[in-house]
Order: structure tokens, then C-alpha cells, then sequence
């Protein structure tokens, strides 16, 4: 996609929804980033410790924003959520690959991998399931409304368990299994999800999450020994790649 930008913009709105989650919206020029895509974001007048760009999935956009779901995980990302309304923000992206049409796909998410394949259901469809330590703290918030199936560590919702064990559960019972699946969330989760597949035969795709420095193919600090033997960087060549490519 050639639309990329590297623009010094501005913080239209941050909304709470728990406290550690929290939505960022940026005004922009109109872009058309597609689900999977990212940005590397930076805070322009940051001036503590050393701060690194850090690359965060596209959740939603409109003609003159884009909005980044964002879960509190260290420095930036606290700093992140402590700007407000008006402060310069360096974003640039559209980043990376996409996630492949399937129809009538089911989308699995862990975490913080649930911006992308939400923003995938909102513009296309699919079936999403989310996996949360727990939901007690977003209970009141919209972004569980578009998940259809949610599982948790603890006792919040319906499904006591991981978002794997929910996926196999819903396969067994399911007569429609899906053609693909795509997936983004911690490591360990994906290569679950990828070994419970291989013994049903559906494809899988995996957004990878991994340290990124440069965002755009630069530095090949997020460079992985692909299962062909070749390495790729999660950045420039992914974040997006068949599992099979990852796990074998
Ligand atoms: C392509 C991509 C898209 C992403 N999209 C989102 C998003 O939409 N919303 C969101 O909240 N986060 C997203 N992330 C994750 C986010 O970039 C990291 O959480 C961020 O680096 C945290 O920065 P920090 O300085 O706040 O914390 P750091 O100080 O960098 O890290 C805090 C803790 O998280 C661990 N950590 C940091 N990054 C990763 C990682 N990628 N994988 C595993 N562990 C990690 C560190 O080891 C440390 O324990 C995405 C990551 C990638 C690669
Ligand atoms: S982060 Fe630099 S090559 Fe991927």
C-alpha cells in the first residue's frame, strides 16, 4: 500500500476505558490503512528517560482520524496515556502487511492483539473471539460488544479458560468449521492455536508482536528464522504470516 505518511499531528481525544486500557484518537489526512497494518507512534516533546517509537495496530479510522486501542504495558505507553487533547504526536504508517480475506472467517484474539482483528471484523465480518486475564474492568465498555465469544482467566465471563481451549470447544460443536482463521495475541498463544489447527486443517494467519526499533525494514531488529529457513523481518515483511511459515 503507498499510502504511507510520517506526519507531526495531534491528539483529538483519549478516552478511558478501564485503567489500563485506553483509546488515542489522532487527526489525520485521510489514509486507508487495511486490518493488520500498524504505526510506529512517538510522542513529539517527550523529554524524560529514553523513549523509543513504539508500533501500535490500527483499531479504527475516519476520514480525519485514526483511533489506537492501547493497553498500558511500560514507559511509552504510560506516556501515551497521559497525553491529552491538542499534544503533538509523531505517527508514521501505514506499516507492514495485512491479514488475508477469508469468508465467513473466525478472527482470534489475545490481548492486546485485539485491536487489528476487531478493526478486520468491523470492516469485513468474521466471528471474533477475545481472550482476557479479565474482563471485570471493561465490563461497561463498547469495545466487548463486537466480540461474540469471550474467554477469561478468572470467573468474568462465561468461559473459564484460555482463548485456545474456547476456539476447540467451539470446533468440536461447530458444523460449519471456518475456512481460515486469523489470529494476533502473545506468542504462546499463537503457537497453541497454530498446533490445535494442524489437526483440524485450517489455515491460519498470525499477526507476530516483537521489539521493534525501526518499524519499516531498516534495522532488522525483529528479524525471525522463518520455518523455509529464511529470515523475515515481523515489521517490513509481516506482521502478518502464514503459521506454518512461523511454526511448523
Ligand atoms: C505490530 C505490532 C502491533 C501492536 N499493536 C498494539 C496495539 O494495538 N495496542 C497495544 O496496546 N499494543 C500493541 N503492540 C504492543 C506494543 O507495541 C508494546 O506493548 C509496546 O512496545 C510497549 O511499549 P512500552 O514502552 O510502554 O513498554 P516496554 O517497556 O517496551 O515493555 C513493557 C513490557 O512489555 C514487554 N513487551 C514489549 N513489547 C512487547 C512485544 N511486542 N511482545 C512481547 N512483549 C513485549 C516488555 O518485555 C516489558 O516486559 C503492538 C506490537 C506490535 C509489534
Ligand atoms: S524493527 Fe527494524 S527491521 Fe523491523
Amino acid at each position: 500500500m503507498k499510502n504511507r505518511v510520517s506526519l507531526l499531528s495531534r491528539v483529538v481525544r483519549k478516552t478511558f476505558l478501564s485503567s489500563s486500557w485506553f483509546l488515542l484518537e489522532i487527526q489525520t489526512t485521510e489514509i486507508c490503512p487495511a486490518p493488520g497494518q500498524f504505526f510506529m507512534l512517538f510522542p513529539e516533546n517527550y523529554s524524560g528517560s529514553a523513549i523509543l517509537p513504539r508500533p501500535i495496530s490500527v483499531y479504527n479510522t475516519t476520514d480525519k482520524s485514526i483511533t489506537f486501542l492501547i493497553q498500558v504495558a511500560g514507559n511509552t505507553t504510560r506516556y501515551f496515556s497521559k497525553m491529552l487533547p491538542g499534544e503533538l504526536i509523531r505517527i508514521t504508517g501505514p506499516l507492514g502487511n495485512y491479514f488475508p480475506r477469508f469468508e465467513n472467517p473466525w478472527l482470534v484474539a489475545g490481548g492486546v492483539g485485539l485491536p487489528p482483528v476487531d478493526f478486520y471484523k468491523r470492516r469485513y465480518s468474521g466471528t471474533l473471539f477475545a481472550g482476557f486475564s479479565s474482563v471485570n474492568e471493561l465490563k461497561h465498555s463498547d469495545i466487548l460488544q463486537n466480540i461474540d465469544y469471550i474467554s477469561t482467566m478468572d470467573s468474568s465471563s462465561d468461559f473459564k479458560g484460555t482463548v485456545v481451549d474456547l476456539v476447540e470447544m467451539k470446533l468440536i460443536e461447530t458444523t460449519t468449521p471456518p475456512c481460515g482463521i486469523i489470529a494476533c495475541g502473545p506468542h504462546g498463544m499463537l503457537h497453541s492455536l497454530h498446533r490445535l489447527l494442524l489437526k483440524h486443517h485450517i489455515p491460519l494467519h498470525v499477526s507476530l508482536e516483537g521489539q521493534m526499533a525501526c518499524g519499516t525494514g531498516v534495522c532488522h531488529g525483529c528479524a525471525f528464522k522463518t520455518t523455509l529457513g529464511k529470515y523475515k523481518n515481523i515489521c517490513s515483511n509481516g506482521p502478518v504470516f502464514p503459521s506454518n511459515e512461523v511454526w511448523k
